[in-house]
């Protein structure tokens, strides 16, 4: 019997149950496991090699601080699978998924902890602030993406965190597992803690809906939520662009799911949009495809995702909910950028923001900041921003005028660097060959792009309202 490993490399890499074999050949499996788990290892390492291209720091560059916004994973489509294919209930995370979050997790301690120091080694609650919106699958991965960034390695450090999580308030509840009593005396035995008290790392997960704290989800803001949910369900919304769109999807998205045809007429852009996501994560999973889409159409039902995020929230509401969304990590970046200033030698403090979401709130973001020569078709699983501040430690000890002039913001969408306008126009009239933001540039950049006015008092009342006193001070460029 016969197993290949790697299906590609046919010659070497192949295991043979070892329960056939004679001493010699014992040796040759070893050498050729060993082999391959190099192999592995080496493709591994260039992995994460070129994910890292963008990010090798200058050797006076030094991280300070990173803001990361990021898409749970894989999850199972949220209505009904017909075919019955995934294993987790509707919404929820897929083991896909996890592995993602966990994946990303990995590669944020190899390049945050390992290679730039910018945190330590053991989870420190001082610089992290860590929230999830409160939905099943964005805690499942936000924890997921802990677990890959503070793999347990000791229960020493389980313990700590534990009690910190017990102590600050701020843990997710323990888990509750079904049958846990049964299990309880197995797991007595191989794990010196119980089961349902494990919290690796605290999770932000107990916010009230609309408290001026939540500013990741709509709700945060009411005008942008009801504006939200007036208008996705809505024909009109995607008039133009499901004009064009439906004569591409319609017939074959219906066929995919044997629709008849009066069901196939009766298809709405919201229909195609909630079939499409169905398709997405089937195709995640590696499900056989139910129909062989053209990659016209594949392109579109990808799109329909993006639009459905996009179209339904005016530039207004947008605007409101995304200078809400920026506001702690700006002061965050402004702090951090402090704390440099005045030479602090304090490690217990804010290094590192992650708002674990959905899509809506990263395409938002996206289309929010403007990005020069930047397209996207639609906002995968686990998709995720970097917003990283450096500061270069030459130009801080030299005399300069402006020591703000001496801190740098790089925005990284999917690791591909996003270029903002204001950037690079002050890059260019300062003779400055680089495309990354000056500190100051980055700030006039989301200055410019933010609400100016009361944005509690605009964001409190529903959108068809009458507007308020406050509107008069808004000013989208200003
Ligand atoms: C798609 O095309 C492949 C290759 O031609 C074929 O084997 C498969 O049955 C097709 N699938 C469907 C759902 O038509
Ligand atoms: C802070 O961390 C750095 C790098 O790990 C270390 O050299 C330094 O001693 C720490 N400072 C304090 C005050 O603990
Ligand atoms: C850091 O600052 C120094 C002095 O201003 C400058 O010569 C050097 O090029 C800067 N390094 C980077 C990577 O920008």
């Amino acid at each position: 019997m016969v197993f290949k490993l790697f299906s590609d490399d046919v010659k070497t890499y192949q295991i043979v149950i070892i329960a056939q074999l004679r001493q010699p050949q014992i040796k040759t499996l070893i050498y050729q496991m060993t082999k391959a788990l190099l192999y592995t290892i080496a493709t591994a390492a260039l992995l994460f090699a070129s994910a890292g291209i963008h990010s090798v720091q200058a050797n006076d560059e030094k991280l300070a601080f990173v803001y990361e916004l990021v898409r749970h994973g894989a999850r199972a489509p949220i209505i009904e699978e017909p075919k019955g294919w995934f294993q987790v209930k509707l919404g929820l995370l897929t083991a896909t998924g996890m592995r993602q979050r966990n994946l990303l997790g990995s590669y944020n301690r190899q390049r945050y902890v390992e290679r730039e120091g910018l945190l330590d080694e053991v989870y420190n609650p001082s610089q992290l602030y860590i929230q999830s919106t409160g939905v099943d699958r964005t805690i499942q991965s936000t924890y997921s993406e802990l677990l890959g960034m503070y793999p347990p390695t000791n229960t020493q450090q389980l313990k700590k965190s534990l009690s910190e999580g017990s102590i600050s308030d701020k843990a997710m509840p323990p888990m509750k597992i079904r049958g846990s009593v049964g299990l309880e005396g197995t797991l007595k035995a191989t794990l010196p803690l119980y089961l349902d008290s494990y919290v690796n790392v605290p999770v932000y997960s107990f916010l009230a809906k609309n408290t001026p704290d939540d500013d990741i989800q709509p709700g945060g803001c009411t005008y942008a939520l009801t504006y939200n949910s007036d208008h996705w369900n809505k024909v009109a919304t995607y008039a133009g662009i499901s004009d064009f769109i439906m004569p591409i999807l319609r017939e074959p998205v219906g066929k995919a799911f044997g629709y008849t045809r009066a069901e196939i007429d009766a298809l709405t852009f919201v229909n195609i949009y909630m079939l499409s996501d169905v398709l997405l994560a089937e195709n995640m999973e590696g499900d056989t495809p139910r129909y062989n889409f053209t990659s016209e159409q594949w392109h579109y039902i990808r799109e329909a995702q993006k639009i459905v995020l996009l179209e339904p929230i005016s530039d207004f509401a947008r605007e409101l909910w995304i200078t809400k969304q920026f506001r702690k990590p700006m002061q965050a970046f402004h702090q951090r950028v402090n704390e440099i200033l005045a030479q602090s030698n304090n490690n217990d403090t804010l290094r590192y923001m992650l708002y674990s979401a959905h899509d809506v709130q990263v395409a938002n973001v996206l289309h929010w900041l403007q990005p020069v020569d930047f397209e996207v078709i639609d906002v995968p699983y686990a998709s995720n921003f970097h917003f990283e501040l450096s500061y270069n430690e030459t130009c801080l000890q030299t005399e300069t005028p402006n020591k703000y002039q001496c801190f740098s913001v790089k925005v990284l969408y999917n690791n591909e660097p996003i270029h903002l306008g204001t950037c690079l126009d002050a890059n260019q009239k300062a003779g400055r060959h680089t495309k990354t933001c000056i500190y100051t540039d980055f700030i006039a950049h989301i200055d410019s792009l933010s609400f100016k006015g009361d944005l509690a008092a605009e964001c409190e009342r529903p959108w068809n309202s009458e507007p308020s006193p406050f509107r008069k001070s808004h000013q989208i460029s200003g």
